[in-house]
């Protein structure tokens, strides 16, 4: 099974040039910061309503499912069942995250960019396929909710090409790594 390395990548945002820790989601302790920086971002309205709204309903994403994201972040990384990883800005808080949500050859990916680090989800997928690339893994995938157009953009600029519609309306994505 491909296991992606786990040092830090640097992450550059084109526009701002500020820089970012790109590391395992296990590495990120439950400290208070920590967590009140994943419910203010999880709130935003673009994460909230693209990721959350189907979960939370009509309760706000709260603490301990910040908590819990870092549990599975960390149950992932242990069993080496899916790979989360974080985005860490220079204050060591949490900016954005991507992850391989298996260990398929094929797997898929997710990720989500806060609104004031906007322009850095291409750096950050970029890095994820070269992590996933070197690891061994063959392909990526993605499914992307109807109307989400910024993470379509995204999946292009990244390089993904369009692989049809799945029955329950998202559209699907894959690229192929290496000579897969
Ligand atoms: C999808 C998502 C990750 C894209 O993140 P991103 O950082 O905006 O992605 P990109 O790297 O492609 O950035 C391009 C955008 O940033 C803008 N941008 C780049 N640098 C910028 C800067 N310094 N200031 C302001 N905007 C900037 C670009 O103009 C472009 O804006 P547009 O989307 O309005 O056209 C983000 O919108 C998000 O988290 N969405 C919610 C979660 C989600 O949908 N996840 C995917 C589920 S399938």
């Amino acid at each position: 099974m491909p296991v992606p390395v786990r040092s830090p990548v640097l992450l550059h945002h084109p526009r701002t040039g500020r820089t970012y820790r790109l590391v395992p989601l296990d590495t990120l302790t439950p400290a208070p910061a920590v967590l009140e920086r994943l419910v203010a971002l999880c709130n935003e309205p673009e994460l909230f309503r693209w990721l959350f709204a189907a979960r939370c309903g009509d309760r706000p994403y709260g603490p301990d499912d910040a908590r819990g994201w870092l549990e599975w972040g960390a149950a992932g990384w242990r069993g080496g069942g899916h790979f989360a990883f974080v985005a860490l800005d220079e204050s060591g808080l949490p900016a954005a995250a991507c992850d391989l949500q298996s260990a398929a050859v094929e797997p898929e990916i997710g990720y989500w960019c806060g609104a004031g680090h906007r322009g850095l989800g291409t750096p950050m997928v970029e890095a994820l396929v070269a992590l996933a690339s070197t690891a061994g893994f063959t392909g990526l995938r993605a499914r992307v909710r109807p109307g989400n157009g910024r993470s379509e953009a995204l999946l292009r600029r990244c390089r993904f090409a369009a692989a049809g519609d799945a029955p329950d309306g998202f559209s699907l994505w894959h690229r192929p790594l290496g000579g897969g």
